[in-house]
């Protein structure tokens, strides 16, 4: 039997249509709450994600409602920070904070990253064939800050080092808790971003660094309890 909490309930995810709508069952019948009690039915349930559930039925919605709810949505889902970097056609390092990473496969060692079409790291990462992805450590919320910005002169106000393999770009070891150095084996157009398939050509840790985690629109660390 499911039965939603009373903290929930509390919290609004039931709307007063989804109470109204379904059968009250009495507090003598039942034993009990009747506000939880009506949570049970699958048409109550419905209302939880309304109206905003609606919003990504196709065609149901304008654009800009969906990409909002969109943004909100997986505003929910903490991620770690990376900071993926390359070298462009004249040698230059670029770079851009990243949290679209994710990890694919374990033989060949496949990850991929997503980057947006207008980013400027973009034709770097083309032209030298891969890329480096660095997690970036708790107290370094400042690169990550940094790196979110289309500044031209990025590398000039943090450390880095380049790598020993080819294909990748900066290493940011003073800033970040490990780094993947990539060679592009596969890109993918996927809406307004290109979708980078990387082997996993070498590697790094720090030990003893802490990783820096993206939630709710804020920078926060592991050991954050503010919510
Ligand atoms: C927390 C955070 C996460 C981000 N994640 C991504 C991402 O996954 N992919 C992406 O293309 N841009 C992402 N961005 C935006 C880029 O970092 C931003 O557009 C940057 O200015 C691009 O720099 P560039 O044009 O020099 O490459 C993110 C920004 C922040 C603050």
């Amino acid at each position: 039997m499911l039965v939603l909490s009373e903290r929930r309930f509390a919290k609004g995810a039931l709307s007063p249509r989804a109470v109204s709508n379904n059968r009250r069952p009495d507090r003598e019948e039942g034993g009990h709450d009747p506000r939880v009690e009506c949570a049970m039915t699958e048409d109550a349930l419905q209302p939880t994600l309304d109206p905003q559930l609606a919003a990504l039925q196709p065609g149901a919605a304008p654009r800009a409602g969906r990409s909002e709810l969109y943004r909100d949505l997986l505003s929910r889902f903490p991620a770690g920070v990376t900071v993926v970097t390359a070298f462009d056609e004249r040698g230059e390092p670029r770079g851009l904070t990243l949290i679209a990473f994710c990890g694919v496969s374990l033989e060949p060692p496949l990850v991929l990253v997503c980057v947006d079409r207008n980013s400027n790291t973009l034709p770097a990462i083309r032209h030298s064939g891969g890329f480096t992805v660095n997690f970036i450590s708790s107290r370094s919320d400042h690169v990550a800050r940094l790196m979110a910005t289309k500044s031209a002169d990025k590398f000039e106000r943090i450390p880095w080092k380049a790598p020993g393999t080819a294909p990748g770009g900066p290493i940011l070891d003073q800033d970040s808790t490990a780094h993947l150095v990539c060679k592009t084996v596969n890109e993918v157009l996927a809406g307004d971003h290109w979708v980078f398939l990387g082997e996993v050509l070498d590697g790094g840790a720090v030990e003893g660094a802490e990783p820096l985690v993206f939630h709710r629109r804020e920078f926060r660390d592991l050991l954050d309890d503010g919510g």
